[in-house]
């Protein structure tokens, strides 16, 4: 009966760390996220990959993801990124990460990235932008933290 404990008990625990959200999105030509909302649970690992699935060169359409810090709107991220120098090739410039949870490299057609973190504690709605030059206005979604 011991043993059975400490291997439910085991099991348990392998459960919790092999678990977690894997949230594929991707980016296109026409600056658009396909995926403009998704959820986590609080705490959990989440697997975050971004695909660039176009086929114009990085430096005219390279996509990245930063997902922001409870609070910060993409918008007003996205023009704080050009405040702070944000081009084609550094869209995400070092003064301004104290914003950012996690980001993605800038990705060019066909290229992708994968970031891992994890989920806040704190519930809520959480903000993700591309800081490429111009496209913060279309390019953003909403992580929301249950
Ligand atoms: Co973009």
């Amino acid at each position: 009966m011991k043993i059975n404990l400490f291997l439910s008990a085991l099991f348990a625990v392998m459960v919790s760390v092999t678990s977690g959200a894997e949230i594929v999105i991707t980016g296109n030509d026409t600056m658009q996220f396909d995926l403009k909302a998704f959820e986590v649970k609080a705490g959990e690992k989440v697997s975050l990959t971004l695909k660039n699935t176009g086929k114009l060169p990085k430096i005219a359409m390279g996509h990245n993801l930063v997902l922001l810090k409870k609070g910060v709107s993409a918008i007003a991220f996205g023009q704080k990124a050009m405040g702070a120098g944000a081009n084609a090739t550094n869209p995400l410039p070092d003064s301004v990460k104290e914003d950012v949870i996690a980001s993605t490299k800038l990705l060019g057609p066909g290229e992708s990235d994968t970031v891992s973190f994890t989920a806040p504690a704190d519930p809520g709605n959480y903000e993700y932008v591309c800081t490429f030059p111009g496209h913060f206005a279309m390019m953003r979604g909403t992580m929301t933290v249950k």
